[in-house]
């Protein structure tokens, strides 16, 4: 099979001769993928992995599987085959793919070194995106989206109407992180947001607030190039750098308030962290989206007491978030054409390497997503 391939730490290659995934277990689906988007997670996994993916030469600790594995996590296709007991897709169904992965899907994988052992409590609750052994699909558990077709077990399909374009539908999982920490947040229509950073995070986190029906959504991110997207999709930006007091600038702009109702941090530094936290009103909420690495940073508690506030995060999302999503496309309460402007590039999996990875990380910021397809070759950038 043709895929763009995690081989080893430092090598992630093209290859036409990867094997044929196969349906293993009655609950298994086949996808034919249309589109898979690269994220940034993806990059990291090349710059500084393994981080998700096994070890080289070792087995994943969640499924057991072992390397080379197809990359790719935020996919679209259609099912081509189901296993005996697949009831929630048939084939010829266009569908997403809920990446994430849990205790409960070991039963899936023969070779599971967990396999007889415990649940964790976190999915004895049924919270399987902070399951202690969370991973994802294309990110070491079993090969994703960078690929002619992939298996996912049916409880990870979500299906699509077929109206939905399948390229905008790769768009769907970023929109989850979303609006999973949309919900966290406990966001509501009619309330105010501060958004830090304007990456494809950042971005779909507009997209997701605009969808919630926020009345004021004000964008602080660094880079020209990422406000105007920002602004394109009509919101108000703010370049932190301009400001003395950048903070107490933010704090000015809701009406009548003395601060944001919500911040999302979508950029993970100091100076993002700190500004979400102070650039709230009292009882306001300040989530973290951003993954950070090991290096902890200072914060006063008292900022959050005396007035109240909530510090949280969020991390990953549900097969829940995902059919909200997939809803709120498909009623326009998050535009296609939105969506669309996310969507920077259009290449095939065997330029998936130089024209995708590489492109993202020597030119970040004029790149929002690039999306990788095995077969819509007359779709793709010039
Ligand atoms: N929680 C989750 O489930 C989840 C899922 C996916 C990604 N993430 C994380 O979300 C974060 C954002 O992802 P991304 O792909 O958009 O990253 P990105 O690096 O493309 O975007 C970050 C943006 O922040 C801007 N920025 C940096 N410093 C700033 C400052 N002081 N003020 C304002 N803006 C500033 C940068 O210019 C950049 O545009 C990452 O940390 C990523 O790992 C989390
Ligand atoms: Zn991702
Ligand atoms: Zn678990």
């Amino acid at each position: 099979m043709r895929a763009l391939a995690y081989f080893k730490k430092g090598d992630i290659h093209f290859a036409d001769d990867l094997p044929e995934p196969t349906i293993n277990s009655d609950e298994e689906v086949l996808i034919e993928v249309s589109w898979a988007g690269i994220c940034g997670t993806d990059l990291h996994e090349y710059s500084d992995g393994p981080i998700f993916m096994p070890q080289d030469g070792g087995s994943h600790p969640l499924s057991g599987k072992k390397l080379p594995q197809p990359m790719g996590h935020e996919m679209s296709g259609i099912v081509s085959k189901i296993g005996s007991k697949v009831t929630k897709v048939k084939v010829g169904d266009h569908v997403v793919v809920e990446a994430g992965c849990s205790c409960m899907d070991v039963k899936r994988w023969k070779e599971s070194p967990l396999k007889g052992g415990k649940t964790c409590s976190a999915c004895e609750k049924g919270l399987v995106n902070i399951c202690a052994h969370a991973c994802f699909t294309g990110l070491g558990t079993s090969g994703g989206g960078f690929a002619e077709r992939l298996t996912v077990s049916q409880d990870h399909c979500i299906p699509i109407p077929k109206d939905l374009p399948l390229d905008v539908a790769a768009l769907v999982e970023p929109l989850s992180v979303t609006w999973h920490a949309a919900k966290v947040a406990g966001f509501q229509k009619g309330q105010t947001a501060c958004v830090l950073g304007a990456g494809p995070i950042g971005l779909a986190t507009i997209l997701t607030l605009k969808g919630l029906g926020a009345s004021k959504i004000v964008v602080s991110e660094l880079a020209q190039i990422r406000r105007d997207m920002a602004a394109s999709m009509g919101v108000e930006v703010f370049n932190p750098a301009e400001h003395k007091d950048a903070i107490a600038e933010l704090r000015k702009i809701p009406e009548g308030a003395t601060g944001f109702d919500a911040a999302f941090d979508c950029s993970g530094v100091k100076a993002t962290f700190n500004t979400a936290l102070h650039v709230t009103t009292f009882r306001g909420v300040s989530v973290n989206i951003a993954i950070w690495g090991n290096k902890p940073i200072d914060y006063y508690p008292m900022d959050i007491t005396l007035q109240e506030k909530r510090l949280t995060g969020s991390i990953g999302y549900t097969v829940q978030d995902f059919k909200e999503v997939v809803e709120a496309i498909h009623t326009g309460e998050i535009p296609i054409d939105d969506c669309r402007q996310m969507i920077t590039g259009k290449q095939k999996l065997e330029d998936g390497w130089e024209k995708g990875f590489v492109e993202l990380m020597n030119h970040k910021e004029t790149n929002v997503k690039i999306l990788l397809t095995p077969n819509n070759h007359n779709e793709l950038s010039t």
